[in-house]
């Protein structure tokens, strides 16, 4: 899963403040109103699957005559597809809900929808008490948007937020929304069965459910046909992804998903996020040992380096465990990346079992670390049995240290990668400057580099590797 990526709108009063901190105007660049449609706009908060789903909802509208639009104020439908997983995410949102009551006061006829997985949480609430919300759509309920937007067209206030033990999407090919026609994701399951006991996916998202392999690599295949060069396959624990077939019960686990999709070309890269320490498995990485388009990268969140707070967390490994996954993954993998997940100041955490934490992280050697203060969610089950007890500036300093551990570890796992020379996927110009192209390597590090005579997004070229920061990898096209 992925991470608050939007910015925060503190103070945003006009439609001109709110367009320069949308998302959809930065990365959305290709798209005009088209005359004689309508049109729909489009936000995403949160993680990469809410991304994912916009693109689900962009086809299922693009089926009743909604072409996709980055201009608001021409737009006949603003959607926000949403995040619950901390409480910083819930008020970004509520921010840009704000936004949108002012073009609403504009013009009237606009609907506005609430989408993903606040709206389960909050339905009664938007429905009540925020007026300028004429659809709330939960996360499995995409399909009955055409139903929903008519109902709203006719003055109602609509919701659907019915979670499904079988929905996933699988028939529905995506409209490819902020694409660099290079990299894309594909969802290959949804929801989450783990119950980890901060979390609150598992009540938004609902039961965990696999879509059909044959429908994953149809879509990695059409991906590749036309031009992209990478897909990541994503699920909140892709490791747990099973299927199998009702009649013939012939199976698929993760490892055999991976294995389709990396036979479709050399040429087709495959990621996938994320894994579970408690489930990956050796086959998963003798599998990735065996496909060089397999990237050598594993997202693997730790949460926490203490055996007591993983307890607590209901995360079902401990710190052996943990450190033991990582040892199967230097063995098998000796060139791979991890990174991680970390959550500071969850309930009753000691200042030892910290230490905990910034010790695994040495030990991990992780070379980027997502980094949360954590924030009870109402509904969770630690919201329900602990007491949020770490006070604020305590989890904030927490926080700082393990940030500021985990830029010198960054930092040095990049350092040790100057001189070396990597296959790059270009991706597209560098956002400092358009005579640098980036695009990352197997490890999943950005790398940026003069652009050459000829070269193009798409393309693989061989980067050495002249400089590092903590976030970048600096080099030259050689070969
Ligand atoms: N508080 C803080 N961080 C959280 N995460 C999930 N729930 C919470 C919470 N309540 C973090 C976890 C997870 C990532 C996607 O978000 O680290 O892996
Ligand atoms: Fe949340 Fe845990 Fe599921 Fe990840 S694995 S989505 S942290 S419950």
């Amino acid at each position: 899963m992925l991470y608050d990526t939007n910015p925060t709108l503190e103070g945003v009063k006009t439609i001109d403040e709110a367009k320069q901190g949308s998302v959809f105007f930065k990365e959305f660049p290709a798209m005009g109103n088209t005359p004689g449609l309508k049109h729909f706009y489009i936000e995403s908060y949160g993680c990469q699957m809410n991304f994912s789903d916009s693109e689900i909802v962009a086809s299922i509208l693009g089926d009743i005559g909604y072409a996709p639009t980055r201009i608001m104020e021409e737009s006949d439908l603003i959607l926000v597809n949403t995040c619950s997983i901390r409480e910083k995410a819930e008020e970004t949102v509520r921010k840009r809900l704000k936004v949108f009551e002012l073009i609403k006061r504009e013009r009237p006829g606009v609907k506005v929808g609430v989408l993903g997985c606040m709206a389960e949480r909050l339905k009664k609430k938007w429905l009540e008490e925020e007026k300028l919300v004429d659809l709330v759509v939960g996360p499995d309920a995409y399909r009955d948007l055409p139903n929903l937007i008519g109902g709203a067209e006719e003055g109602g206030r609509m919701v659907n937020v019915l979670l499904s033990r079988e929905e996933t999407y699988a028939d529905i090919s995506p409209v490819r929304l902020d694409s660099n026609g290079v990299t894309a994701f594909i969802s290959i399951m949804r929801g989450c069965d783990n119950m980890c006991s901060f979390c609150v996916v598992p009540f938004t998202r609902g039961r965990e459910r696999s879509r059909e392999p044959f429908s994953v690599v149809a879509e990695a295949q059409d991906l590749f046909d036309k031009g992209y060069r990478e897909v990541t396959l994503l699920g909140q624990n892709v490791d747990s992804y099973k299927w199998e077939n009702p009649e013939s019960g012939e199976k698929a686990d993760f490892a055999d998903l991976l294995d389709m999709t990396a036979r479709i070309h050399p040429d087709l890269r495959v990621r996938f996020s994320t894994s579970h320490p408690k489930d990956m498995t050796d086959k998963v990485l003798h599998t990735m040992a065996a496909h060089e388009n397999i990237c050598k990268y594993i997202h693997l969140p730790v949460q926490s380096g203490n055996s007591r707070i993983l307890d607590l967390m209901n995360r079902t490994y401990d710190r052996d465990w943990y450190m033991d996954r990582m040892r199967s993954i230097w063995n098998i993998l000796p060139d791979a990346a991890v990174s991680s997940d970390i959550i500071t100041g969850f309930c009753t955490e000691t200042e030892e079992e910290h230490q905990d934490t910034l010790s695994i992280m040495e030990f991990s050697k992780y070379s980027m670390s997502y980094m949360f203060a954590y924030s009870e969610r109402p509904g969770t089950l630690a919201a329900r049995k602990f007491a949020d007890d770490i006070p604020e500036d305590v989890k904030k300093r927490r926080l700082n240290e393990v940030i500021r551990l985990q830029n010198t570890l960054s930092l040095q796992h990049n350092q040790k990668d100057i001189g070396k020379t990597f296959k790059v996927l270009i991706e597209r110009d560098s956002s400092r400057s358009d005579k640098d192209f980036c695009g990352r390597n197997s490890q999943n590090k950005m790398c940026v580099f003069p652009k050459k005579e000829g070269l193009k997004p798409g393309e693989y070229v061989l980067v050495q590797i002249k400089d590092a920061t903590s976030a970048t990898l600096l080099g030259e096209v050689v070969g």
